[in-house]
């Protein structure tokens, strides 16, 4: 058996509490590995003027496999006044890490699986038709593209001149003509053919491997016509080579509704950058939210895997934790399996759900608490007693 070696980044806030809970489950599911911890995140911005600072990029090269806690972001006037005093005034400029990471090396597919366990009182319900609430089962994964889109950071306030003159090209540029500059912000999504025709790929080759029916584009090309008629229309090349698998489309806003009357029907999703995003944290708000929500960012070459919450500054300093370490453990998962451990990660998987459903042990957002010192009064269990509980699964 190989000895992996893990770069651990735990970040920021609770990214220092889940990150840790994680490999001790690894380790306790007997997977073997090495875990080399660096710097990324606020403190280096502080300190360094530099959130993701090279020793970190370097060590991803090396290793290729990241864990990810999270990261404090501000915005950008607090950013600037946050800085060591040496470092103000010098022209540096926040970027946020994971997003220069994603580009960096072009970890393009993002998959944010978002399914049900049974016994989570966070699940979804709804009322059916004899009025009888009814808990349908969600079992769908958001193929993201993660590196392109709006997030590209190709974008302006004042664009210089060039960049205005080269627009007004467009005719329907004509109505900004006269905005002036400080009055006008651009962003632009750019897509492209061979980053769409990647996703659609994997998330058909996911389909055909777990046995999904469906796969959903899920844009909007009857508005934004370039970028999400590019996608879907490598959507349904991609389509041909897999017969057996349906491919559905719908339009972002549309999609935002049906997810809570017919949860249940859709499969894989595929999306652009930002309604991916906004599709992912969607569907995770029917499973349970932040607490459960798991990410895999895919490169060719290096991957890296985080829960999709934040690093939620609040709690960073309760002691005992109360955050639930599941979404991470779950990332944790993602990465057993994109490295063929796949079955360490079923068992772990197994032992989640089996915590979950005995309903003995739950954190202070499954029992639906505001979060503080006093959950533990009121029956919340420990970070630290979730990540027991599972482990004594195990
Ligand atoms: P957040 O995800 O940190 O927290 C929002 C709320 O969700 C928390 O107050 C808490 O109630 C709940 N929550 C989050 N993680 C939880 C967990 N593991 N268990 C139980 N409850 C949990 O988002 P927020 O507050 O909007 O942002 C805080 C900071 O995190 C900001 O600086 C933001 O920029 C950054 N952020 C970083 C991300 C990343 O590292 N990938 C993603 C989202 C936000
Ligand atoms: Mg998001």
């Amino acid at each position: 058996m190989s000895w992996h070696k893990i770069v651990t980044m735990p970040g920021d806030g609770i990214g220092n509490v889940v990150l840790p809970e994680a490999i001790r489950v690894l380790e306790a599911a007997g997977f073997k590995a090495d875990y080399i911890e660096a710097p990324i995140g606020w403190k280096y911005w502080c300190e360094e003027g530099n959130p993701l600072p090279d020793k970190t990029i370097d060590l991803l090269r090396n290793f290729k496999l990241g864990l990810f806690g999270a990261i404090t972001s501000k915005p950008k006037a607090k950013a600037a006044a946050e800085l060591a005093p040496a470092l103000q005034n010098k022209d540096y400029v926040y970027y946020s890490p994971i997003v220069k990471m994603r580009q960096l090396f072009d970890l393009d597919i993002c998959i944010r699986p978002c399914r049900t366990f049974p016994g989570n009182p966070l699940n979804f319900i709804k009322r059916g038709p004899a009025g009888v609430f009814e808990e349908p089962i969600v079992d769908v994964v958001v193929f993201r593209q993660n590196t392109e889109g709006l997030y590209s950071g190709v974008e302006w306030t004042n664009p210089p001149e060039i960049v205005r003159d080269a627009l007004e090209t467009h005719p329907k540029m004509d109505k900004y003509n006269e905005v002036p500059g400080e009055d006008l912000a651009i962003s632009l999504r750019i897509f492209t053919r061979p980053a769409c025709r990647r996703i659609c790929t994997a998330a058909f080759e996911y389909a055909k491997k777990h046995g999904y029916k469906s796969v959903t584009v899920c844009e909007k090309p009857n508005v934004i016509r370039e970028t999400s008629g590019m996608m879907e229309e490598e959507a349904q090349k991609t389509a041909k080579n897999y017969p057996d698998i349906q491919l559905w489309s719908t339009n972002i806003d549309a999609q935002m509704m049906w997810l809570t009357k017919n949860p249940q029907d859709y499969g894989v999703m595929v999306a652009g950058n930002m309604f991916g995003d906004i599709i992912s944290d969607g569907f995770a708000g029917l499973v349970g939210g932040l607490g459960f929500a798991c990410s895999a960012n895919i490169g060719q070459d290096v991957a890296v895997f985080e829960p999709t919450h934040g690093s939620a500054p609040k709690y960073e300093k309760l002691d005992p934790p109360i955050v639930n370490p599941i979404a991470m453990i779950l990332s944790a998962c993602m990465m057993l399996d994109h490295i063929g451990e796949t079955g360490k990660a079923e068992r772990i998987k197994n032992a989640v759900a089996g915590v979950i459903a005995e309903g003995r042990v739950r954190t202070y957002d499954m029992l639906m608490l505001k979060g503080g010192p006093d959950v533990f009064d009121r029956g919340a269990a420990t970070t630290t007693e979730m990540t027991d509980a599972i482990i004594k699964r195990l």
